[in-house]
């Protein structure tokens, strides 16, 4: 469907939320699904975890504190042009339970939909990919708190959608969440 200024695909927003641990494939898939939704005729936004921290949260670190602060900012983000009928997709990795809750339950008090995606590649499979040389890093004892090595990812226990990247193409995983979105009437 195309949408008008006025259709309902136009002006219906929502959150697509990925979690993950790093190098889980979290931008590769958002990046992909955006480029697809915006050929439908979509406003999209990706709010991607590392950009947006740089410019939204720039004196916070990586304490539990500080990463709980951070995404919680990017999800009342996300919230504000999710209601004014964008598509968000945040690839963001959210490595704490009650954050994303938070994050979910800000959507919800304000009527606006939102959706969780694991992106669930288990680290010995990022630890492979290392898109960023953080896992070699942290073998190496060059850096500490990398989240699935030494610092703690608690896992969704119930998202809208589950994506295991080892078996699935990136073309499969854009697929499933497109199909998601469908379902959800977004
Ligand atoms: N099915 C898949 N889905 C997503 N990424 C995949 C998949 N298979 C291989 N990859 C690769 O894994 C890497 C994921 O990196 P990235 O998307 O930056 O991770 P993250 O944003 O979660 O840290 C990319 O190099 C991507 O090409
Ligand atoms: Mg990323």
């Amino acid at each position: 469907m195309t949408g008008t200024a006025t259709g309902p695909a136009a002006s219906r927003g929502g959150t697509v939320w990925l979690t993950g641990l790093p190098s889980a494939g979290k931008t590769t898939i958002a990046l992909a699904l955006a480029a697809r939704l915006r050929a439908e005729g979509r406003r999209v936004q990706v709010l991607d975890g590392d950009e947006i921290r740089a410019s939204l949260s720039p004196e916070l670190g990586f304490s539990a504190a500080d990463r709980d602060t951070s995404v919680r900012r990017v999800g009342f983000l996300a919230r504000l042009l999710a209601g004014h009928g964008v598509t968000v997709l945040a690839p963001v990795i959210a490595p704490y339970a009650a954050s994303r809750a938070a994050v979910r339950e800000e959507h919800r008090a304000h009527g606006v939909d939102y959706v969780e995606v694991h992106v669930a590649t288990p680290a010995t499979t990022c630890a492979a990919r290392d898109v960023k040389g953080l896992w070699a890093r942290r073998a190496a004892g060059t850096i500490t708190g990398l989240t699935g090595a030494d610092d703690p990812y608690e896992e969704p226990v119930r998202p809208e959608l589950r994506l295991d990247t080892r078996d699935d193409p990136i073309d499969e995983s854009v697929r499933r969440v497109r199909a998601l979105l469908t379902a959800r009437g977004l």
